[in-house]
């Protein structure tokens, strides 16, 4: 029987646009998918996207970036890709100029539209919330790429189904200047086989609210004042504050329209996979942040891990104090690692079809 022939496939080069703390660039880089740099504006995760990844962080402001300073990035490589996860911040000259409501929240994706033009990469890629696909400014993003001649597809992944243990949804992007692209299937679809919390954190040391791990000074939790203790204590997985005694309801959780409000102040389950990481997920207060037996809320390293970053992927140096709200506002922020990986397989396999084809023909 004839061999099948072994094609070979030129690297993938990358730059990752609001690269943060490298959610995004880990997942691609576990692909084998060369990230050349990485653009933010915040200082704060230089550390974390360095070190962790062996990639320069650019500090820069993107819309200040040009097209000329990234093709000098990629030098001559033959696929290229510019990926990105835009902030939903104000963006002053569309909130000045447009409108200043919901679609000003993503203007940065004008300047990510006027980089691929410049560029004209391979492929490019994208992620963001779900919300984003009924705003303007995303139709117009995804008007300008096809203008440019790229095919275009977008899939809302619901991250179980790919193996992370969040139930967080995303929009991902993907377009190819050469044809058909599209993200992997599910990985996993049924939800019996979901990855849990449990899975993902049990084996971690037991610490006590305001704590920290000997062994790992990101396994740290935040204090609970004694009212929160109490309430924590009467907290059950998956309940809610409507199991507690009425002395522990917040006042404005009293108000009757306030009980749609249900997963603030919540414990997870063990065995189901834990709700979105916010950049809030080391309070108790702020959703279902509650640990599934230990009186505390998720530590900073729990945090990390049900985001998909490795378990030694560092945040702070180690010279340096560890800040809870820069450190959360790292992890919540990030495209998990695994859905970057994910993205990153389904680049390949688009890739790796186009040259097979080649081949063939
Ligand atoms: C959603 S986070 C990106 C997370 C990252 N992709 C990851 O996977 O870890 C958005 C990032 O955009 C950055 N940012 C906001 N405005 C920016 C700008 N004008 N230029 C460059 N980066 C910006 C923020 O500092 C933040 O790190």
């Amino acid at each position: 029987m004839a061999r099948k022939k072994k094609i070979k496939i030129p690297k993938i080069a990358a730059v990752d646009l609001f690269c943060g703390a490298g959610g995004l660039t880990h997942g691609l880089l576990d692909e084998s998918i060369v990230v050349k740099a990485g653009f933010d504006v915040d200082p704060v995760c230089e550390y974390a996207y360095e070190y962790n990844n062996d990639v320069p962080y650019i500090i820069k402001d993107v819309s200040k970036l040009t097209g000329k300073e990234i093709k000098d990035y990629f030098d001559d490589s033959e696929i290229t890709v510019i990926a990105g996860c835009a902030p939903c911040q104000p963006f002053s000259k569309y909130t000045q100029g447009k409108d200043n409501t919901e679609d000003s929240k993503w203007g940065m994706l004008y300047e990510f539209a006027r980089l691929v033009k410049q560029v004209k990469p391979d492929i490019v890629t994208m992620e963001n919330v779900p919300q984003l696909k009924r705003h303007e400014v995303y139709t117009d993003f995804e008007k300008a790429l096809k203008k440019l001649g790229y095919n275009i597809n977008s899939t809302i992944a619901y991250c179980p189904d790919y193996g992370i243990p969040q139930t967080r949804h995303r929009l991902v992007l993907l377009a190819s200047r050469h044809g058909e692209i599209k993200l992997l299937d599910p990985i996993i679809t049924d939800p019996k086989k979901y990855k849990t919390v449990k899975e993902t954190i049990e084996h971690l040391p037991t610490i006590r609210h305001g704590r920290k791990s000997e062994d790992d000074p990101l396994h740290m939790a935040s204090s609970l004042s004694e009212l929160n203790m109490k309430r924590m204590k009467a907290s059950r997985p998956n309940g809610s504050w409507l199991d507690w005694d009425k002395k522990l309801v917040t006042p404005c959780h009293r108000k009757p329209e306030r009980k749609t409000y249900r997963s603030v102040y919540g414990r997870m389950s063990w065995e189901e996979p834990s709700p979105t990481i916010t950049t809030q997920f080391t309070g108790f207060g702020n959703g279902r942040f509650g640990h599934p037996e230990q009186h505390r809320a998720l530590s900073l390293r729990e945090g990390a891990l049900l985001q998909t970053f490795p378990a030694d992927y560092q945040f702070v140096a180690p010279d340096q104090p560890i800040y809870t709200k820069h450190v959360a506002k790292m992890i919540g922020n990030a495209v998990p690692v695994k859905l970057g990986q994910i993205i990153g397989a389904s680049i390949r396999k688009h890739i790796e079809y186009l040259y097979s084809q080649a081949a063939s023909a």
